[in-house]
This record gives structure tokens, C-alpha cells and sequence, in this order.
């Protein structure tokens, strides 16, 4: 196990019903700057973000097919995309490789945003959106050819329960495919504590794990094949002034102040966690990891539930 004490995180009775609130009140902040895509971009080493965030869609749509080239999504796979945000993902998925898509999130606007994109580029009848707790029961057992997680499980406080329900949804042979912010592994010193926990609180994280504690979380559940990678050098330019827009929204400070106002004082947490990210990367405190693993076939060695 790893030898970190994780600083304590976004701690609440109910961390879905906050994680889901803190999503639904910044749902068109994230969708007017980011996009469908909620997660980081992706470049190859040395390349930076193009000019004023130019190269935005593209740069988050590479994260998505590095990901389906790393776990090795099969075409028409069937698919549960947890944490599915806007649908941007699940619609990659649905549109370029012709997945079947159930996608589940906490967030009951994030459902609507996605089921009308999927209805505006035609996909509604592969891909279906609801709100679920992944960790709440109710889904299909063996159901499903891939299980998807993109940047979602940093959410999820009972890691090693987000692997079993993984395990149990997916068919013999079936894959788990996710990519995650991470804290490097080993203890941190008090300044790095200092800068995950802020970064915990301002992104409604209860903790971050190692790359390597989830590689190990992945086989104590059971499942094999499990390989990772880290992606922190060529998703380090999501935080660039040019990229991360949420720094400088328009309409500056008293934007903020009036959303503030109308909305609950949490939702300047969209806003704060830029600079701290860029730092959490810079000093290598914060990483973004890749995971994909398989779940083991009968008469392959491996338990299967
Ligand atoms: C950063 S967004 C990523 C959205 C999407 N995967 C993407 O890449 O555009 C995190 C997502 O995880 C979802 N999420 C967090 N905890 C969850 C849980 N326990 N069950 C289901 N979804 C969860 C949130 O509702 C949100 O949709």
C-alpha cells in the first residue's frame, strides 16, 4: 500500500448530492468555455495549446481517442460511460465507433445537455442518459463489453468499491478503460499537502490516490491485464491561461461576484481551481493517470463474479 496519508478532502454527509449540485450549478459555465468535453486535452510532448484555446476540441477529443487506442475499444462495443458529464465522450464513442452507450452522472442537468446533444447529432438511439450513483446498485450485472470512466472516479470516495462494481458489470473478457487526476506516490511534504487539499475542496475531490495505488486497487478486485500510464506531461497544457479559459471569464470579477450571488458562493470553485492545478502539475504534486484492465474469462486463472 502506498505510504501517503491523503490530506482530508471535500468531506460531506452526502458527497453525491454535492458533487451532483456542484455540476448542475456550473453546467453552462462549463459548456460556454469547455465545451461538451469536461475533462483535460491531450498533446504530444513540447506542444502547447494553440493560441486562445484555438485547438480546444481537438486537443480534449485526442484524450478520448488516446484512451480508446490505450484499453483498445472494440467497435460496437457496449458500453457504461460512468460519469458521463455532457456526453462528449459517450457521443465520440457512439458516433465513431458505433458504441451503445449508457451513460450515468450525478449531475440531472448534465443528463438533460447530453440527451439533447446526442438528439442534435442523431445518436439518441445508442445512447441513453440518466442520473445514477455508480456506487448506488441497480446496474446490470455482466451487461456490458467496456466500462468507461473518464476523469470521474477522482470524485468517488470508496475507490476499491468502484473497481468491484466495475468487475460485476462487465462481461467475461470485458474491459475497464478510465483516466483520473492522481497525487504522485509517497508521502508529501507539508506545502504539497497543502496545495491537494485546497485543490480537494475547490473541485469537490473527498481524495486523490496514486497512478500506482489505483493499479493496485484494479488487481485487488480482480481484475488482470491491468496497465497504466502517465499522462501528466501531455495533459499539462490544460491549465495554460490560453486553454483553462475559467480564469479569466468575461465580464472579470463582478461576473463572478453576480454568479456568486444568484448561485451559492461554491460555484467560485470553478474558478479557483485553475492557478492551483497549474501549480499541482508544475511541481509534479498532481498527476493524470491512465488505467485499463481486463476482466478475467472463466477457466482464464482469475475469479469471475
Ligand atoms: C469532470 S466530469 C467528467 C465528465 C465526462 N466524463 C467527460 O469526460 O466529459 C465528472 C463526472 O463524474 C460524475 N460522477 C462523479 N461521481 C459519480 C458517481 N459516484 N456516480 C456517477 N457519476 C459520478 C459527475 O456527475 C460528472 O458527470
Amino acid at each position: 500500500m502506498s505510504a501517503q496519508t491523503p490530506p482530508p478532502g471535500f468531506v460531506t454527509a452526502d458527497l453525491g448530492q454535492a458533487v451532483g449540485g456542484y455540476y448542475d450549478r456550473t453546467a453552462d459555465l462549463y459548456a460556454q468555455l469547455w465545451g461538451d468535453d469536461i475533462h483535460l486535452g491531450f498533446w504530444d510532448e513540447g506542444e502547447r495549446p494553440g493560441a486562445g484555446g484555438a485547438d480546444r476540441h481537438a486537443a480534449t477529443e485526442r484524450l478520448i481517442r488516446e484512451l480508446v487506442e490505450f484499453a483498445g475499444i472494440a467497435p460496437g462495443s457496449r458500453v457504461l460511460d460512468v460519469g458521463c458529464g455532457h456526453g462528449g465522450p459517450a457521443l465520440y464513442l457512439a458516433g465513431r465507433l458505433g458504441c451503445a452507450v449508457d451513460g450515468i452522472t450525478l449531475s440531472a442537468e448534465q443528463v438533460s445537455r447530453a440527451t439533447a446533444r446526442a438528439a442534435q447529432t442523431g445518436l439518441s438511439a445508442r445512447t441513453a442518459f440518466r442520473v445514477a450513483d455508480v456506487l448506488g446498485g441497480g446496474l446490470a450485472e455482466g451487461a456490458y463489453d467496456v466500462v468507461w470512466a473518464m476523469e470521474s472516479l477522482m470524485h468517488i470516495a470508496d475507490r476499491p468499491a468502484f473497481f468491484a462494481t466495475a468487475l460485476r458489470a462487465l462481461r467475461p473478457g470485458g474491459v475497464l478503460a478510465l483516466n483520473t487526476w492522481a497525487v504522485r506516490e509517497g508521502a508529501l511534504d507539508a506545502a504539497e499537502t497543502d496545495l491537494v487539499r485546497r485543490i480537494l475542496h475547490s473541485q469537490v475531490l473527498p481524495s486523490l490516490d496514486s497512478i500506482e495505488a489505483h493499479q493496485r486497487m484494479a488487481e485487488a478486485a480482480g481484475f488482470t491485464l491491468v496497465r497504466t500510464a502517465d499522462w501528466s506531461t501531455q495533459t499539462a497544457g490544460s491549465w495554460d491561461p490560453e486553454f483553462a479559459l475559467l480564469e479569466q471569464p468575461e465580464g472579470g470579477r463582478e461576473y463572478m461576484m453576480e454568479l456568486a450571488r444568484e448561485r451559492g458562493a461554491d460555484v467560485l470553485r470553478f474558478f479557483a481551481a485553475v492557478p492551483l492545478m497549474r501549480k499541482g502539475f508544475a511541481t509534479g504534486v498532481i498527476t493524470c493517470g491512465a488505467l485499463a484492465a481486463v476482466k478475467p474469462a472463466p477457466g482464464a486463472g482469475g475469479e469471475v463474479a
